[in-house]
């Protein structure tokens, strides 16, 4: 079966699923525009020098953006689908990973959103216990491209696998989630592996959370509440 077959079977897949369990967002144009944004970044850094395939440069950001951290990796199509790449700063890029629509080189842009993780995606009701980090891939053709629209990309091995050096413990009562927010503004949560690992078969950003449980009201006392039984004539 052809590749790109694979690919619509596992979005069919996912559908249902992602409706089943997600909630759409509504600040997605700020979203959207921030990875634009960072996209014209990263992808400056690959501009006006060599650059070798497989190796990630690190942006400069906007002081606007200070604290946000993004960088830039070339990589062939045919690679990604047949090797492991490793480590991509977070990311652990397994082989079998494949991009709708086909493209020749793609340029993978990794985002760590640092503090301002809750700011770009809030998400009431949570606490964040790491940074938010995404992954976004977009075809390599024209480097000076602006606006592009992100590629999808697809694991169809394992999953990418998403490490937070550092995750605070989560408040007393609740406990670590995966949060996953992909690009079509769908947001899930999953579990947490081995303390710090997130899995994800798509690109999107990535955290991870808890929920932050509103402290109970004291129950209200019986006779307060209870209406008097009316008198059974
Ligand atoms: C994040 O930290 C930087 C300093 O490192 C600061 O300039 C920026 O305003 C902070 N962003 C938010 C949203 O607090
Ligand atoms: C019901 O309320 C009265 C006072 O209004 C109180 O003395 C009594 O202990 C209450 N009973 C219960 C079961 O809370």
């Amino acid at each position: 079966m052809h590749s790109s077959s694979y690919f619509y079977i596992i979005i069919w897949f996912l559908i249902p699923f992602l409706f089943g369990s997600g909630s759409s967002s509504s600040d997605s144009s700020a979203k959207s525009s921030l990875d634009s944004l960072l996209q014209q970044y990263a992808f400056r850094e690959l501009t006006g020098k060599r650059t070798r395939n497989g190796v990630p440069y690190d942006a400069h950001v906007p002081s606007s953006l200070t604290g946000v951290k993004v960088s830039a990796m070339i990589l062939k199509t045919h690679i990604l689908k047949r090797k492991v790449c490793g480590y991509y700063k977070n990311f652990f890029i397994p082989s079998g990973i494949i991009e709708e629509p086909y493209v020749k080189k793609l340029v993978l842009v990794y985002q760590n959103l640092a503090n301002w993780s809750s700011f770009y995606y809030p998400l009431p009701g949570y606490t964040y216990l790491a940074p938010v980090f995404g992954i976004l891939a977009y075809d390599a053709h024209n480097l000076y491209a602006k606006y592009l629209r992100d590629l999808d990309i697809q694991a169809l091995e394992d999953p990418i696998s998403i490490k937070f050096p550092y995750v605070q413990p989560a408040p007393e009562g609740s406990s670590p989630k995966c949060v996953y927010f992909y690009s079509n503004n769908f947001v899930q949560f999953g579990h947490v592996k081995d303390g710090n690992i997130c899995e994800t078969r798509v690109q999107g950003h990535f955290s991870v959370v808890a929920e932050v449980k509103v402290a109970p009201s004291p129950p209200p006392k019986a006779n307060d509440t209870a209406p008097s039984p009316s008198p059974i004539s």
